[in-house]
């Protein structure tokens, strides 16, 4: 049986939607499951160990998703010891890019997947580590709307380069490794084909770039409703990427899913209308001038 958790959110929904087309025995790990939820589902808190020790009941691999917060760490670490007091053989783990990774990783979350990969290949599971670059979904989720308001790509990502890799890849990449023979006991670092500028995103969206001054980005992410913990995530993430930490690109995804990784152009491509002007301010501003 595999354990999917974070079920109900992007990767791990993603991952249990190719489990049941697959017809493999799997269930769904969730506080309280989704409509729309592929897999049967338990009920399953990280912040619960009662919950954890009863969902994690005959299963052999587990999807270890956890979402992005400041205590991370803490539930990382009350799913690897479930996961070990429940007899789990195989644990995939959704990571960090690899450059991030250390006991002085630039933010919280980052030392945090440190920490757990190395409890993860202590305690003996078999593993694979995925080590996503951004996703690009990213950039719908925090560009999209301002650009329809504004008619400019406003960003403090700056000129540097990142690999940026399609989520749907690395949700591939996690079933496969689910469903592989072995796990390898490695990490992969999933990347996009190409390593591609904030700027490369808006002239294919025939937008203005505007570079936004890091202090100008936390400003809006406040007025926004941001918490303290995500505006300070996000300050150390952009110096992070404009330094060009996330530019190296490799073929992990191909190597894994036996297919090309999804293309950026393509992405955006498909996305285009989320960034479609939505003012007349952003439509006067909109410049027709890329490709
Ligand atoms: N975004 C990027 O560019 C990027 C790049 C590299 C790595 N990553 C990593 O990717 C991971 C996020 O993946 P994602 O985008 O799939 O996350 P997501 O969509 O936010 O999903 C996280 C899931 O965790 C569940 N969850 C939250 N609290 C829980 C709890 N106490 N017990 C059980 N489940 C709980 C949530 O379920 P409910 O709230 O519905 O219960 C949600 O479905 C993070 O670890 C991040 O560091 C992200």
């Amino acid at each position: 049986m595999i354990g999917v958790l974070g079920a109900n959110g992007r990767l791990g929904g993603l991952v249990a939607q190719e489990l049941a087309a697959r017809g493999v025995p799997a269930t769904a790990l969730v506080r309280r499951p989704r409509s729309g939820l592929a897999l049967a589902a338990r009920h399953a808190d990280l912040r619960d160990r009662t919950s954890l020790d009863a969902a994690l009941s005959g299963v052999h691999r587990l999807l270890l998703v956890t979402p992005h917060g400041p205590d991370q760490d803490l539930l990382e670490l009350a799913a690897i010891h479930a996961a070990a007091r429940a007899g789990v053989e195989r644990i995939v783990k959704i990571s960090g890019t690899p450059t991030s990774l250390g006991p002085n990783g630039p933010t919280s979350t980052a030392v945090a997947h440190w920490r757990s990969e190395r409890l993860v290949e202590e305690a003996g599971f078999d593993f694979a580590f995925l080590r996503p670059s951004f996703f690009m979904q990213n950039l719908t989720e925090r560009f999209a709307a301002r650009a329809g308001l504004l008619g400019v790509l406003a960003s403090p990502l700056g000129r540097a380069p990142i690999a940026m890799v399609d989520a749907r890849d690395v949700a591939a990449c996690a079933t496969h490794a689910l469903l592989a023979e072995e796990a390898g006991r490695r990490p992969w670092h999933l990347t996009g084909p190409e390593a591609v500028t904030i700027r490369d995103v808006a002239r294919r969206l025939a937008l203005r770039h505007v570079a936004v001054p890091g202090r100008v980005a936390s400003r809006a992410l406040a007025r926004q409703g941001a918490s303290a913990f995500e505006i300070e995530h996000a300050e150390r993430m952009t110096r992070f990427f404009a330094a060009g930490s996330d530019g190296t690109v490799t073929d992990h995804v191909t190597r894994l899913t036996a297919r090309p990784a999804r293309r950026l152009t393509d992405f955006l491509d498909e996305h285009a209308a989320a960034f479609a002007p939505t003012t007349a301010l952003a439509r006067v501003l909109t410049h027709p001038t890329g490709g």
